[in-house]
């Protein structure tokens, strides 16, 4: 399919957009972007990319990271994960300690930070090095050697990170990670540091719309676990606003403070937007407006 006209109608309506918002703030290194970037890519399901805009521009993918982390833990761990963490709507801000003590250290789900915090110490626990494991699995999917940490990006949340050095604290104090909390905060900011382009997430991502194959068309996930990643993303992925952004886009997503968002159609294709202007939830405000004009034009959702 060519998705060139669509492209177009995205490129339109996008362009008011683009001129409100704000970037990520509360990581300094972050608000230095420049909010009039525009990128979009989809993918389907033989690796072929159509692009349009700053599409190969590599951007912070932030909570974008989480997806991955959590395909390879539940790679590795199978069902047993979910017993460390829910797989329920936020229901508040991505890091927000009340939600954790009220749930006696068991996150709503593997987005919210502290999710993701206890999916890296896994993954760390798994591995030896649960970042560069990340690392070394986009590039292969992509068959991008570039892909990287930013390190002046992890620094600056490193200097900045109270709240996760408060979530990650609150978890050692429930008994739920296996590592020092240093060491999870440090591969945890530097995987959200990693930075892809549009381009590398929909190849990085495609086993979701691959129902768990790889870009090898090796198997990363069995059918039921690639449907229990999109299902907590649909209902989790954009965090406090995945109600309105299922009611709008109708698929399961997952965005990042760096304005970075993927979103999947089983069976199908994968997309990628980035705008890195957001909003108060933390999703991008261009990009959540293409994945709609994407889904209205061509009817293409999972409803
Ligand atoms: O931990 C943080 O706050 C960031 N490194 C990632 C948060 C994020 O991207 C939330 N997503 N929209």
């Amino acid at each position: 399919m060519d998705y060139q006209w669509v492209f177009a109608e995205i490129t339109r309506a996008i362009r008011p957009v683009l001129a409100g918002g704000r970037t990520a703030d509360y990581i300094p290194a972050l608000a230095q972007t420049d909010p009039k970037h525009f990128g979009f890519a989809v993918a389907d399901l033989t690796s072929h990319v159509q692009g349009t805009g700053d599409w190969e521009i590599p951007f912070s993918i932030q909570s974008v990271s989480k997806v991955f982390t959590l395909a390879l833990v539940l790679a590795a761990d199978g069902d047993r994960l979910w017993t460390l963490v829910g797989k329920e709507p936020s229901g508040a801000p991505f890091n927000s300690l009340y939600h954790l003590q009220r749930s006696g250290g068991i996150p709503r789900n593997p987005f919210v930070n502290a999710g993701a915090l206890i999916i890296t110490d896994r993954l760390q626990t798994l591995t030896g090095d649960a970042s560069g494991t990340l690392r070394d699995f986009l590039r292969t999917e992509t068959d991008n050697p570039d892909i990287d940490f930013d390190a002046r990006i992890a620094e600056s949340e490193q200097r900045h990170g109270h709240r996760n050095a408060a979530l990650a604290h609150l978890l050692a104090d429930y008994g739920r990670l296996d590592n020092p909390v240093d060491t999870v905060l440090d591969h945890y900011t530097r995987q959200c540091s990693l930075t892809m382009s549009c381009r590398d997430l929909v190849l990085a991502a495609s086993f979701l719309a691959r129902h768990g194959l790889r870009a090898s068309h090796s198997r990363l996930l069995n059918r039921s676990e690639a449907k229990r990643i999109n299902a907590v993303m649909l209902v989790g992925g954009t965090y406090d606003t995945a109600g309105d952004f299922a009611h709008r886009v109708g698929l399961p997503a997952k965005s990042g403070v760096g304005g970075g968002i993927i979103a999947v159609i089983p069976g199908r294709c994968i997309l990628a937007a980035w705008g890195p202007a957001i909003d108060r939830y933390g999703n991008s405000l261009a990009g959540v407006t293409a994945l709609d004009v994407f889904t209205t034009h061509t009817g293409l959702s999972i409803f």
